[in-house]
Formats: C-alpha cells, sequence, structure tokens
C-alpha cells in the first residue's frame, strides 16, 4: 500500500482555492493500480492538514461559521471526484457543521463515498471557543486490506487516544495537524509509533497566519513513521511536500518487541487508574 501526506499552507477563508488546490493534487497521482489513463506513479491514501479547506486562526465564531461545510458537501463531493480520477484516497481536515454544532473535523473519502469521519476529541486552546469537542470517540475503519485510525492534531497529546485505535487494530494513524508548540508533534508521534507499533502519518501545515494582531506559525516537518518509530519520510519545515512510500500494513499487526515482551499482551489494565 502506497501512502502519504500533502503538507501546504491553506489560504485563510478561502475554501474553493483550497479544496481545488487538494483536488489538482490527487488528481496528478494515480492508485497503486493506476488511474483512469492507465498511470501507474500513484499512492492509495494522502492524508492532507487539519482544517485544509479553511485555515485555522479564526478570531470569532462568525468567521467559523462562515466557511463550516457539511458532510456530505461541497468538500467532500469534489475531493471525492479528484480521488474517482486518480484512484486514490485522502483525509483532510474541515470544519464540519452538524445539526447546531460545528466540529473540527478529519474527513476520509475514497472514489465512491465518505469512508469516515472523524470529530476532533481534544480541542486546543481557542478552538474551544469556535468548535464543539467530538463525542463519537475513536473508530478504525477499514480500507483497501488496512485498518485506519485518525486522529486531530492536539490528540497527539493525548496516548489514550492513539491506544484506543491500536487496540481496536488500527495499523496506520492517520493525523492531519496544525501543530503550533516547536517538535512536541513530532516527537509524540514518534513515541506514539513505537508504544504502539503503527504506522503514523503526520500532515502538518507550514507558514504563518497574522490576523487582527495575533499570529501563529506552524512548525512543518510532516512525517510518515513506520511501526517503532523508524522515519520513512520527513517534510522541511517550510514549503509545500507531497511524499509517498510503500508500507506493508501487516507490518503493525505484531507487538512483540523481545522475545518475553509483548506491548498489548504485556499490559495491566487492573492497575491502571484511568
Ligand atoms: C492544534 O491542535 N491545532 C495545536
Amino acid at each position: 500500500m502506497r501512502i502519504g501526506f500533502y503538507q501546504f499552507a491553506p489560504i485563510f477563508g478561502d475554501t474553493s482555492k483550497n479544496v481545488e488546490r487538494m483536488a489538482k493534487m490527487l488528481e496528478g497521482l494515480s492508485g497503486s493500480q493506476g488511474n483512469s489513463q492507465g498511470k501507474a506513479n500513484g499512492a492509495d491514501l494522502i492524508v492532507a492538514p487539519e482544517l485544509a479547506t479553511s485555515g485555522y486562526l479564526f478570531l470569532e465564531k462568525s468567521e467559523v461559521e462562515k466557511v463550516a461545510d457539511t458532510v456530505p458537501g461541497y468538500a467532500t463531493e469534489r475531493l471525492q471526484e479528484a480521488a474517482a480520477k486518480s484512484n486514490c484516497g485522502i483525509v483532510f481536515g474541515m470544519p464540519e457543521r452538524k445539526g447546531d454544532k460545528i466540529y473540527n473535523s478529519a474527513v476520509f473519502v475514497d472514489g465512491s463515498r465518505v469512508v469516515a469521519v472523524y470529530r476532533k476529541v481534544h480541542l486546543f486552546d481557542k478552538e474551544k471557543l469556535f468548535f464543539a469537542p467530538g463525542e463519537e470517540g475513536f473508530e478504525v475503519v477499514e480500507y483497501r486490506g488496512a485498518k485506519l485510525g485518525l486522529l486531530v492534531c492536539f490528540d497527539h497529546m493525548f496516548p489514550e487516544a492513539a491506544r484506543t485505535l491500536a487496540l481496536q487494530g488500527a495499523e496506520i494513524i492517520c493525523h492531519p495537524s496544525n501543530l503550533v508548540l516547536p517538535e512536541y508533534g513530532q516527537l509524540t508521534t514518534r513515541v506514539r509509533s513505537i508504544e504502539n507499533k503503527v504506522f503514523w502519518i503526520l500532515s502538518n501545515r507550514y507558514g504563518t497566519e497574522n490576523r487582527g494582531g495575533r499570529a501563529l506559525t506552524y512548525t512543518g516537518v510532516s512525517q510518515i513513521l513506520a511501526p517503532g518509530g523508524k522515519v520513512l519520510k520527513k517534510a522541511p519545515e517550510k514549503g509545500d511536500s507531497l511524499m509517498i512510500v510503500d508500507v506493508s500494513p501487516e507490518d503493525a499487526r505484531s507487538k512483540r518487541i523481545a522475545e518475553m515482551n509483548d506491548l498489548f499482551g504485556d499490559r495491566k489494565p487492573e492497575l491502571y487508574r484511568l
């Protein structure tokens, strides 16, 4: 299976440009089986950053309301069309309107359907003013013979989130992000990949957003990790970056790390006060 990330810097508030940009990126690829033109330079799955359709630095709730989209909706329909042309699925972040709430969601579409929606559980800082926390928790989905779990950015600081996915059998964690704390996310995701023996696709944005006297700089350095934390691909701090690597998801199935140690078999849940 060929998995990758698309690191870029979404334009604040310009949903159509951001969606079109991800669609064009996908249309330049093809799935590992080749696309409709028979090209076979492709990927099976690309992960884009958190809030990739909208940008991140909202100052007021009314701004979020303006760019929030439904699932299915404009972004999923356009990206589904691009996924069909390229035979490659995409996980991307978007502000999702559902009922009277807006969530910071990671949405997974392939060429024929919305495969999964994950609503960010652990909201970071001022996100708490603008988004409702996800209530459904963490679920594993099957895709082309692999088991995938979705998280969004700050979830990386809560080891229970990745553990919950790994205990349900997740082999690849897809992690759209807008990381702002220097090095934390790149480091913690390696640790999560080590402690759960899973593949990890961290897709982080880069650049600085300046709005209303506030500024946030995003740390780039998207990365793909093998079970055990080996860095398979790593983007620079700044600049657009599309990187893809061939992996065998079954490499995440064994949790053995020493002759007499299995990371999951050796757990002592009865002694953990969670
Ligand atoms: C973050 O959760 N976007 C830091």
